[in-house]
């Protein structure tokens, strides 16, 4: 190591997040953006350089000691790469943090384990090594251990960034699970925005260490306005959800974007509409799907004939959100509330 000192790297700035109990909150970017960072300062494996963390109300940024294992056994951790202890058997990798505890015997310790492999779907695979489950089961013997001090908070850092597709479902399947069923607040990390859409009631977006985006998922993942959302929306979808080729200085019509969610999606109101106004649509870009379990479709069209203004006016009646391109706020408004961590520093 040199002993020249080298500059900081600024990982985090400016972090002003509340999360509320019982959410599950997304915080999504790409890879660098400081996520990891960001959620090891929720159970202080990182220290803000300025700036303060509150965890249940209390300000936890300076402590030490009992109080730091205390507060650490409130926030369970689950990790990408499952950081299972290879020698012990899935119980006794569950047993592990409680044994560490000291505060159960044997015989509670031995109940808690079977409870929570229970509840993870493990209880045939108690005395198995994990070199001997697939990366689903290993998945949820972390997820069980996590649990086994009984956390209010579970961190999950790209839980399922090393598992299949099905196997991904089936641990957010869990996730959620856990989140109904104990009331435990889950704070979700991920690159990606499908999963953030299947399980998340709100989500941050956080670009180059600063979050560039808070809100409900539905309100993120269907009218993102930072460039760092668009992208990360647009990555989920084939093709980014839009044909190539059309320019929209091209078409003579207006260019919209409708938003249906819930039972207007369900509903045949955009035929409707053009029947009654004597309009056409070209549909530009298109997604349809659920945000969690509400359906949704969203169309980029370009609307031209004999009453536009009417059939946008026939939309918005309809329940449509409608919005019109050129016309939508691209900047994201400032928040005139102090910054809860301001910064976070790596030495490199
Ligand atoms: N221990 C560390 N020492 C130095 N730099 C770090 C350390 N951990 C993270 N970084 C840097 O901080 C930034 C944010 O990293 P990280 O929080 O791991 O991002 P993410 O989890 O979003 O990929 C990156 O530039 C990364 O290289
Ligand atoms: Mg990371």
């Amino acid at each position: 190591m040199s002993r020249k000192e080298r500059a900081p790297v600024a990982a985090l700035e400016n972090i002003d997040l509340s999360i509320g109990q019982g959410e599950i909150f997304g915080i999504i970017g790409s890879s660098g953006a400081g996520k990891s960072t960001l959620v090891r300062l929720i159970n202080l494996l990182e220290r803000p350089t300025r700036g303060d963390v509150f965890v249940e109300g209390q300000r936890v940024t300076d402590f030490k000691g009992e109080q730091l294992r205390a507060l650490r056994r409130r926030i369970g951790m689950v990790f990408q790469h499952f950081n299972l202890l290879s020698a012990r058997t899935a119980a006794a990798n569950v047993a592990y943090p409680l044994k560490l505890a000291g505060n159960l015997n044997r015989a509670e310790i031995e109940a808690r384990v079977v409870t929570l492999l229970g509840r993870v779907g493990l209880s045939d695979h108690a005395h198995k090594y994990p070199s001997q489950l697939s990366g689903g089961q290993k998945q949820r013997v972390g997820i069980a251990r996590a649990l086994a001090s009984e956390p209010k908070i579970l961190l999950c850092d790209e839980a399922t960034s090393a598992l299949d597709p099905q196997t991904t479902g089936s641990v957010l399947e869990l996730l959620q699970q856990i989140n109904r069923e104990l009331g435990v607040t889950i704070v979700l990390i991920t690159h990606e925005m499908d999963i953030i859409r299947r399980t998340c009631d709100r989500v941050s977006v956080l670009d180059h260490g600063h979050v560039v985006e808070t809100g409900t998922v539905s309100d993120v993942f269907l009218h993102p306005r930072h460039p760092a959302t668009l992208r990360l929306v647009r990555e989920a979808e084939p093709d980014g959800g839009r044909l190539d080729g059309i320019s929209v200085a091209e078409l003579g019509g207006r260019v919209l974007r409708l938003t249906l969610t819930g039972e207007t999606a369900r509903t045949p109101i955009l035929s409707r509409v053009a029947r009654e106004n004597i309009v056409d649509y070209q549909i530009l870009a298109g997604r349809i799907g659920h945000i969690r379990n509400v359906p949704y479709a969203q169309f980029t069209v370009s609307l031209s004939g004999r009453d536009v203004a009417g059939a946008v006016a026939g939309l918005r009646a309809g329940g449509v959100s409608v919005e019109v391109h050129g016309e939508e706020a691209d900047v994201v408004p400032a928040r005139n509330v102090p910054h809860l961590v301001e910064e976070v520093r790596h030495v490199v």
